[in-house]
């Protein structure tokens, strides 16, 4: 193949590769309120969104559109102080059929005690794939970044650009992989003191109510066969995250043995100990 049309070639390739139809991070265009009489706002002309929560309900918002393999980044900014019982969220789910799911949920706690950052995946009904984590900032202090990508490969949590799990499809060991049906994108801000903080211990205080948490620079990036790889980059920063901020592991209850292996032997080559229960605080 002469130089010319091999560079041509890729350049073809590189252009069909990339092309991806990016959302222009817009509330008003891409997502609709779903619940809260009134406590959901889309604010700044669509570039912002503020939920709120007190005594009486939530909010929620959710995409117009539902997505077939996706990224899906957000900027948050959580409920500064006591924030205990107050679940926030942004997750993917298929709403009906064979549940799948992907989740991100922030679970408040008392002032100056650290947020949860609690995840977890769903796939053809099956769930109990729980990784929780402590952030290493204060997530109410200023806005960062939280993804989900989703491609038939992989599904990956970032925060602030960083991957910080990484789920891998491994359908071809009979391991269920939400990859059949469509999700949609989901948010919300909701009472979970049953569960949430302490393991329930702490219920909400609604003394200086409502409560609010905003989202911005929404941004949806449709799949065009261009599978999001981990780089050796991702990998390092998967580890210590998971090393030094990670508060609890399905993989350590033994529930999903066999992509638990897996998963380990690719990606942590941290000593594994058979009864060590949730891994320890830093
Ligand atoms: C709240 O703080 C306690 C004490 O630091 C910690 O164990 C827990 O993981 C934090 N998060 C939640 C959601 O309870
Ligand atoms: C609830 O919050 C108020 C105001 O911050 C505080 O005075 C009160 O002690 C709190 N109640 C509980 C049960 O912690
Ligand atoms: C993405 O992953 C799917 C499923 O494994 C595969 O069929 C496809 O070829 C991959 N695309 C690229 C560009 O690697």
């Amino acid at each position: 193949m002469s130089i010319s049309s091999s560079s041509l070639l890729l350049l073809f390739s590189v252009s069909i590769c990339c092309f991806v139809v990016t959302s222009k991070g817009d509330f008003n265009t891409d997502t609709k309120i779903t619940w809260g009489d009134g406590r959901a706002k889309i604010t700044e002309g669509g570039k912002a969104l503020t939920l709120s929560i007190d005594k009486k309900l939530g909010s929620g918002f959710q995409s117009k559109k539902d997505y077939l393999f996706a990224r899906f980044d957000v900027e948050m900014k959580l409920i500064p102080g006591n924030a205990a019982g107050l679940v926030t969220t942004f997750y993917l789910s298929s709403l009906e059929g064979s549940h799948d799911e992907v989740d991100m949920e922030f679970l408040g706690n008392v002032t100056g005690e650290p947020y949860t950052l609690h995840t977890n995946i769903y796939a053809q009904g099956e769930g109990h794939r729980e990784r929780g984590f402590h952030l290493w900032f204060d997530p109410s202090a200023k806005f960062h970044q939280y993804s989900i990508v989703w491609n038939p490969e992989r599904i990956i949590f970032m925060v602030d650009n960083k991957a910080v799990r990484v789920h891998e499809n491994l359908a071809n060991l009979g391991v269920p992989f939400p990859a059949k049906q469509p999700m949609w994108l989901i948010a919300s801000l909701w009472n979970g003191d049953q569960w949430a903080t302490q393991k329930g211990r702490i219920k909400a205080n609604w003394t200086d109510a409502p409560y609010t948490a905003h989202y911005r620079n929404l941004v949806i990036t449709k799949y065009a066969g261009n599978n999001q790889t981990l780089t050796n980059l991702d990998e390092k920063n998967i580890r210590s995250v998971q090393d030094k901020f990670m508060i609890y592991d399905y993989c350590d209850y033994g529930v999903h043995p066999l992509e638990c292996e897996k998963q380990n032997s690719q990606a942590n080559e941290k000593p594994k100990n058979s009864n060590s229960g949730p891994a320890p605080k830093n």
